[in-house]
């Protein structure tokens, strides 16, 4: 059984007074109203890490943004996965397009990352997604493939069973224009048959795949009744804490 996961990525947003308060809410919340075993996740940067591992009382999971590649050292500004570990992380986002397009990160850079992630027992929340251009030149499934298979395929089945997969078409995050349900379907089904590919059915079948971009309390039903979709990463709504939770809701019983 795959588990199913809504996850909040806060991005750079929210001082610590902020988020504290955004998260206490989303915790009151999620343990008052969660009716099933969907996991909720919020992934925060750095300064709140602490508190809300302290204040989430194991209600909701807490994650990193990034991670270095390396295990420790002279690295001015970074993050070590055993850092994000030690305050008791359980999740950390890599890949993400943003992480991608602003700092140049590859495929190769990312593959490492996820490497020293799971050597510290943190579920790497690995995103993927192709940007408008590529959707439209139709260059999608090659650019998702290549993605995949130097991002996460160089791992071992054991390995691979352990992270977690996010499509983001990039043309969708933040911009209010999700990929409709087909178009996620189409591309969950597409990731899931790669994996069978790669490694075999019961690893497919066992991969918890979110869709991220534009999601919102509206149209979450809808793209987590995809059979090949397994929740949600969710930027925008998160920093509400209502809709975030009605959106964890959304796999309610
Ligand atoms: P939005 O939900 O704001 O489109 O962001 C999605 C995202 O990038 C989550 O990682």
């Amino acid at each position: 059984m795959r588990r199913k996961i809504v996850a909040g990525n806060w991005k750079m947003n929210l001082d610590y007074t902020e988020g504290i308060s955004l998260f206490s809410e989303i915790v009151n919340m999620v343990r008052d109203e969660k009716n099933g075993n969907q996991i909720a996740v919020i992934c925060a940067p750095y300064i709140h890490l602490n508190s809300l591992v302290q204040l989430s009382a194991g209600v909701v999971k807490i994650g990193g943004q990034n991670c270095n590649q390396n295990e420790s050292g002279a690295f001015t500004g970074e993050i070590s996965a055993k850092m994000l570990k030690s305050v008791g992380c359980e999740y950390v986002i890599i890949g993400h397009s943003e992480r991608r397009q602003y700092f140049a990160e590859t495929d190769e850079l990312l593959a490492s990352k996820t490497v020293i992630a799971l050597q510290n027992n943190l579920t790497p929340l690995f995103c993927i997604g192709e940007t408008l251009t590529e959707r439209n030149d139709g260059s999608y499934f090659k650019v998702l493939e290549r993605q995949l298979d130097h991002g996460v395929f160089t791992l071992s089945a054991e390995d691979f069973s352990k992270i977690v997969l996010a499509y983001e078409p990039v043309w969708a995050i933040g911009t209010g224009l999700t990929a409709s349900p087909e178009q996620a379907q189409e591309i969950h089904a597409f990731i899931r048959t790669k994996i069978e590919n790669k490694y075999d059915i019961n690893v497919a079948n066992n991969t918890s795949i979110l869709y991220g971009g534009s999601c919102n309390p509206k149209n979450a039903a809808e793209l987590f009744a995809q059979k090949d979709i397994d929740g949600g990463l969710i930027g925008g709504a998160s920093l509400k804490s209502r809709d975030f939770v009605d959106i964890v809701k959304t796999f309610n019983s």
